[in-house]
C-alpha cells in the first residue's frame, strides 16, 4: 500500500515518488539562532537533552522553519554510554569528554539495569513530539553503532587518529567483543523503547566505520548492526531501519543486503549514480549533498543537489546530506535546497 500522507514512510517500503522526502541530519543545531538561544536558556547541550520541554522546543524548531518530511529526535549518540555509567560532559569548543574505558573491569560494570529509566526524558519527549507533529511528517529516533559509541568511550571523545581504539581490537579481542556485544543489546534496548514512545524510523549512526579493516568492518560494524536491525524488525516489524555506516564505499552494498534494514545513508565521498546502481534495488538510498555546498549556497548547492536527485529518481531516495550540518550553514540556505529539490520533480 502507498502510504501517500507519510512520503518518508512511502520511500521506506520502497516505493520511488516524483520528488524525494527530505530531512538533514544535525538539522537542529547551532546555524539557527533560535537554538542558540534554546540553549543559552537551558544553560549546556546535555541539560537540552534530558529537559523533555527543552529537547521537545529544538527537535520541533527546524519543522517550524522548513518544509522537511521528518523531525528528529533531539538527543545525542553519548547518552548511551552516560546510562551504562561512563562519566561524560561537553566542553565548549572542544566536544564530548568521556572518562576513557581501558580495562576489562570496567566493561563489565557496565549497568544496563535502570538505563531506560535513565534515558527516560528522551522516551517523554518523543511522545510529546509525535502528539505534535503534523501527519505528513515522521518521527525518526536513534542511536550510535555499537563500533562508533565504543570509539568515543575508548578515545575519550573525537579522535583525530582512534589508534587506542584501535589497538583495543587487537590486543584486548575478547573484551571487544563483550563491549560491542553489550553495546548491541543497549542500543536495541534504547531503539525500542523510542519506538514505544513514538518513534516511527530509527537510524543507526556508524560515523567511524569507515577507518575499519575489511575483517573489522564485518565483525564490529556489519554483523552488529545487521543484528540490532533484525531485533528491531522482530519487535517493531512496521518501523524501518536506516543504517548509516559512514564512509565504507563498496561495503554500502553489504548493509543494503540485509533484509532489516530499509535505507542505506551515504555519505559525500560516495557516487550516487554506483549508489543507483547496486544499492537501490536492495534498499532505499538517503544522501548524500556535501554540507560544504550546502554553506556555499547558490547554483553550487542548486547543481549538486539536482544531479544528486536525478541519479537516484529511478529508485527509492531520501534527500540527505551526506554528513551533519555544519554550524555555518545560512538557514537560507536550507530553505532554497528543499524548494530546488521539491520543484525538481517529474
Ligand atoms: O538534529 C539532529 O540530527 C538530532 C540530534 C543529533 C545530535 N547529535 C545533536 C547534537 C544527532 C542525531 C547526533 C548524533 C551524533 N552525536 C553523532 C553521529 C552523527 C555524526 O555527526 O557523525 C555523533 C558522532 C555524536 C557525538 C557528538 N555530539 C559530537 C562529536 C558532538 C560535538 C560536535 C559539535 O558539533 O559540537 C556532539 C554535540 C551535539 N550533538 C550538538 C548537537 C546539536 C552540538 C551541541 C551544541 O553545541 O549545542
Amino acid at each position: 500500500m502507498t502510504q501517500t500522507c507519510k512520503p518518508l514512510l512511502d520511500v521506506l517500503a520502497g516505493n520511488r515518488r516524483a520528488t524525494p522526502p527530505i530531512w538533514l541530519m544535525r538539522q537542529a543545531g547551532r546555524y539557527l539562532p533560535e537554538y542558540r538561544a534554546l540553549r543559552a536558556d537551558a544553560g549546556s547541550f546535555l541539560d537540552l537533552c534530558y529537559n523533555p520541554d527543552f529537547a521537545v522546543e529544538a527537535t520541533l524548531q527546524p519543522i517550524k522553519r522548513f518544509d522537511l518530511d521528518a523531525a528528529i529526535i533531539f538527543s545525542d549518540i553519548l547518552v548511551i554510554p552516560q546510562a551504562l555509567g561512563r562519566e561524560l560532559y561537553f566542553e565548549e569548543g572542544r566536544g564530548p569528554v568521556l572518562t576513557p574505558l581501558t580495562r576489562s573491569s570496567e566493561v563489565a560494570a557496565l549497568d544496563r539495569n535502570g538505563m531506560t529509566d535513565r534515558l527516560a526524558p528522551i522516551y517523554q519527549a518523543i511522545s510529546k513530539v509525535r502528539s505534535i507533529l503534523p501527519a505528513p511528517v515522521s518521527l525518526i529516533g536513534f542511536a550510535g553503532a555499537p563500533w562508533t559509541i565504543a570509539s568515543y568511550m575508548i578515545e575519550g571523545g573525537t579522535s583525530r587518529d582512534h589508534l587506542a581504539l584501535r589497538r583495543f581490537t587487537y590486543e584486548e579481542p575478547v573484551v571487544f567483543d563483550r563491549l560491542i556485544e553489550e553495546l548491541s543489546e543497549a542500543i536495541t534496548e534504547h531503539l525500542l523503547a523510542q519506538i514505544k514512545a513514538g518513534a516511527e524510523v530509527v537510524q543507526i549512526f556508524d560515523t567511524w566505520a569507515g577507518i575499519l579493516p575489511p575483517a573489522g568492518l564485518d565483525r564490529y560494524s556489519l554483523r552488529p548492526i545487521g543484528t540490532i536491525a533484525q531485533a528491531v524488525r522482530s519487535a517493531a516489524p512496521d518501523v524501518p531501519v536506516i543504517a548509516f555506516p559512514r564512509a565504507v564505499g563498496s561495503a554500502y552494498a553489504a548493509y543494503a543486503a540485509i533484509d532489516a534494514i530499509a535505507a542505506v545513508s551515504i555519505d559525500t565521498g560516495a557516487d550516487p549514480r554506483w549508489a543507483a546502481e547496486t544499492l537501490q534495488s536492495m534498499a532505499a538510498v538517503q544522501g548524500n549533498l556535501d554540507p560544504a555546498a550546502r554553506i556555499v549556497g547558490g547554483t553550487t548547492m542548486d547543481r549538486a543537489a539536482t544531479a544528486i536527485c536525478a541519479a537516484l529518481k529511478d529508485g527509492p531516495h531520501i534527500l540527505n546530506l551526506g554528513h551533519g550540518v555544519l554550524p555555518p550553514t545560512p538557514p537560507d540556505h536550507v530553505a532554497r535546497l528543499i524548494e530546488v529539490v521539491r520543484a525538481g520533480g517529474s
